[in-house]
């Protein structure tokens, strides 16, 4: 059986890490060896570009740096990470891939979505996830749930609710387009609820 690629993607605050961990932990259960990483970042580089990514800064950032750096940590993750991983045959689990920068960067900063199409061809080489688990909640809720975590904001959870409304309505038109490949799944629910709807997802998975 192919190694599959799963990402898992939504606003902040739609409660990804817990379900990432159950995730994680449901596969390894079933005998499903996993890589598990993330975006920006998986790799040293990464992760130092995810550093000059989230960090606040009073001067800002040309959205097209912004684009550019996610790319590049991005092609850093697949050449690195991602492609040796499904090479020896091994599933690989992201939190976040290029959906995001079609929602944040596309939707959110207003980069036209073909620029954004030519970059991930030129990077990822046809590489697409075989399952993306979309988390979707009220913009509202999730900025709350980011403000009760008493953590520091990083640069992108400074932005305003209609950021994150041009973001999330990008995400669902993008699901809305590959309803095969994109799960979307309503993080509003009780967390019993949500497991029991990613672990249907899942099995699936398995046997496909
Ligand atoms: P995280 O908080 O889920 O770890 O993600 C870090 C931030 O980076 C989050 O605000 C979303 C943003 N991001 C983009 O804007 N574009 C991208 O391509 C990726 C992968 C993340």
């Amino acid at each position: 059986m192919k190694a599959k690629f799963i990402t898992i993607e939504g606003i902040e605050g739609a409660g990804k890490s817990t379900q990432l961990d159950f995730i994680q932990k449901y596969l390894s259960d079933q005998g499903q060896s996993l890589t598990v990483t993330r975006e920006p970042g998986g790799t040293e580089l990464g992760e130092q570009i995810r550093e000059l990514l989230l960090t606040p800064r009073p001067q800002g950032m040309a959205v097209d740096t912004e684009l550019l750096l996610m790319f590049a940590a991005r092609a850093e993750h697949v050449e690195q990470v991602i492609n040796p991983a499904l090479e020896r045959g091994e599933w690989v689990l992201s939190d976040r891939f290029t959906d995001a920068t079609f929602a944040y960067q596309g939707g959110g900063r207003g980069i036209a979505q073909q620029r954004i199409t030519d970059i991930a061809e030129w990077t990822l080489k046809g590489l697409q996830p075989d399952l993306t688990l979309l988390f979707d909640l009220p913009v509202e809720v999730g900025q709350q749930r980011v403000l009760s975590r008493n953590e520091g904001i990083d640069r992108f959870e400074q932005e305003k609710v209609d950021f994150f409304q041009r973001i999330k309505e990008c995400y669902l038109e993008r699901a809305k387009h590959a309803p095969k490949r994109i799960k979307v799944i309503d993080a509003n629910q009780s967390i019993a609820d949500i497991q029991a709807q990613l672990a249907s997802i899942l099995d699936r998975l398995l046997v496909a």
